[in-house]
């Protein structure tokens, strides 16, 4: 029997898509959702099965963070400055000025970080490596003590059961790389499958998976469309473009250095991000329209206030080696310039689909049958970063990626920010993180009973972190850091939790 799950109560709406918007985007798209109609209540196309929710044996949960969100130690054992500590600088750029100058201080805590990573159950953990902690000039002399702290990491995670997942680029670049043009210089690629293959000689001999970068289309949209993240540029589009074109020759660089440097056998990806726009009620017409615009790239997509609507410009070269014809032909002038063997270069086989999903937007058919967005109604709820709760997303990307490119697909960050804090009685309540995990992990593990080959979910964050130009204002961990108060941690309520759904292969969300 079959039960439809009812995600609010007194009869309303299913959850609704989002968008993923970026930081200012955001205001003015919601803006424009407040004050159109609100929607009819759709019916649920969450069917839930009975009974409890049950993962696989061998599902991978895991927790991500990033290296200049949580390591600190900016100016120790000769670590190279990055554009974050540069743009953290410059007057009004963050959250009250605030950097990751010291940030969790996960640098020193490793140790006590991955001793409750084992005690919440966590089977893989992902980090990243900081480019100018490991070559302080992003080419050249390598700096052995960055090295090492990573080489400590990856061995305590070993030794505590926890596969690490490397993520080699998280938006640090390093400094020394911006003053000679970074991603703008035609030479960056070759920078970084240099890194890369430094990389993968220090450590493919233990890190099992890899990921080449994480979401470059947050990356340059932010730092060089918008200039609200570092390098803070806000470059022409024909040029932007070009950001990206190189961004994805990095990438093919570093899979073949990583492969050719290999000590083992290794799998590698890349984590772009997904926001899926999403069928606004169960009819055919509405979900194969979602569908296609999911994977759709017109020229609207590089506009800025629509750039995070549209997603497969910023995956689809790396599974197929070929832009999206539609976002070539839109682009016009302003695409990149593609020379001879650079999309062979991009489109080097990966192992699986990594991808990072928050949310996702709402579009129907019109009676004309041509696509229409949908706004959502009001009352609808955000999460403290003002993004909308969709757990749908969890569904219907999963299983269109799957679908798409036959690649087992990985859910490598998900997750939302709360005003957490620490009660009177000295834990720290985070029931909406429950609920909100609770109900994606749901419409996943559907995705999977619907045929969906996915094989691991990464939760967004472990700690509460330096989010970006938001600076500490955000907590997105399942681990509260008193960052006033020696960078204690407490176990949120969402972390107990978390445990269980782990110790039962799901069973406790529903029980
Ligand atoms: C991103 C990054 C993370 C963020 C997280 C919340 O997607 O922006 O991967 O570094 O902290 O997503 O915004």
């Amino acid at each position: 029997m079959r039960r439809t799950l009812s995600l609010y109560p007194y009869g309303a709406p299913r959850m609704l898509m989002t968008d993923r918007p970026t930081r200012r985007d955001f205001l003015s798209t919601t803006a424009a959702a407040a004050s159109a109609a609100a929607l009819a209540p759709a019916a649920s196309a969450l069917e839930q099965p009975s009974g409890p929710a049950r993962f696989p044996k061998d599902f991978l949960w895991g927790s991500s963070t990033s290296a200049y969100q949580v390591e600190g130690a900016a100016n120790e054992d000769g670590r190279g400055q990055s554009i974050w500590d540069e743009f953290c600088r410059r007057p009004g750029a963050t959250y009250l000025g605030q950097s990751g100058d010291v940030a969790c201080d996960h640098y020193h805590r490793y140790r006590e970080d991955v001793a409750l990573m084992k005690q919440i159950g966590l089977r893989a953990y992902r980090f990243s490596v900081s480019w100018p902690r490991v070559i302080p000039l992003g080419t050249g002399a390598l700096n052995p003590k960055g090295l090492d702290f990573y080489s400590r990491l990856i061995d305590e995670l070993l030794a505590a059961g926890i596969a690490p997942w490397l993520t080699l680029y998280h938006w640090d670049t390093p400094l020394a790389l911006q003053h000679r043009g970074g991603w703008t210089s035609p030479d960056s690629s070759h920078w970084f499958g240099d890194y890369a293959a430094v990389l993968a000689k220090a450590f493919s001999d233990r890190v099992p998976y890899w990921l080449t970068m994480n979401e470059p289309r947050s990356f340059v949209g932010s730092g060089y469309r918008n200039g609200e993240h570092a390098p803070g540029e806000k470059l022409s589009l024909q040029e932007v473009m070009q950001v990206g074109h190189n961004l994805w020759l990095a990438h093919g660089r570093a899979v073949q250095a990583i492969r050719a440097n290999a000590k083992k056998p290794l799998q590698v990806g890349i984590a772009p991000d997904c926001s899926p726009s999403l069928p606004a009620s169960d009819s055919p017409a509405d979900i194969e329209l979602a569908r296609a615009q999911t994977f759709a790239v017109p020229r609207e997509a590089f506009e800025p206030g629509r750039w995070w609507t549209y997603n497969a410009w910023w995956f689809e070269p790396a599974f197929t080696g070929a832009y999206p014809a539609d976002g070539l032909a839109a682009l016009g002038k302003d695409a990149p310039v593609i020379s001879a063997g650079d999309m062979e270069t991009i489109g080097q086989p990966l192992d699986f689909f990594a991808i990072n999903i928050y949310g996702g937007s709402l579009v129907r058919a019109a009676a004309d049958g041509k696509l229409e967005r949908v706004p959502f109604p009001t009352g609808f709820p955000y999460t403290a970063m003002d993004w909308q709760v969709t757990p749908d997303a969890l569904y219907w990307a999963p299983k269109w990626l799957w679908e798409r490119y036959k690649k087992p697909v990985y859910i490598t960050e998900n997750g939302l920010s709360c005003r957490d804090w620490v009660s009177l009685d000295g834990a720290v309540h985070d029931p909406q993180r429950i609920d909100f995990v609770g109900r994606y992990l749901l419409a996943l593990e559907r995705a999977m009973r619907d045929g969906a080959n996915v094989r691991g979910y990464f939760h967004w964050s472990l700690l509460d972190n330096f989010e970006w130009a938001q600076g500490y204002k955000q907590r997105f961990g399942m681990i509260y850091v008193d960052f006033a108060n020696q960078q204690r941690r407490v176990l949120k309520d969402s972390a107990k939790w978390f445990a269980r759904v782990i110790a039962t292969q799901g069973a406790a969300i529903t029980t």
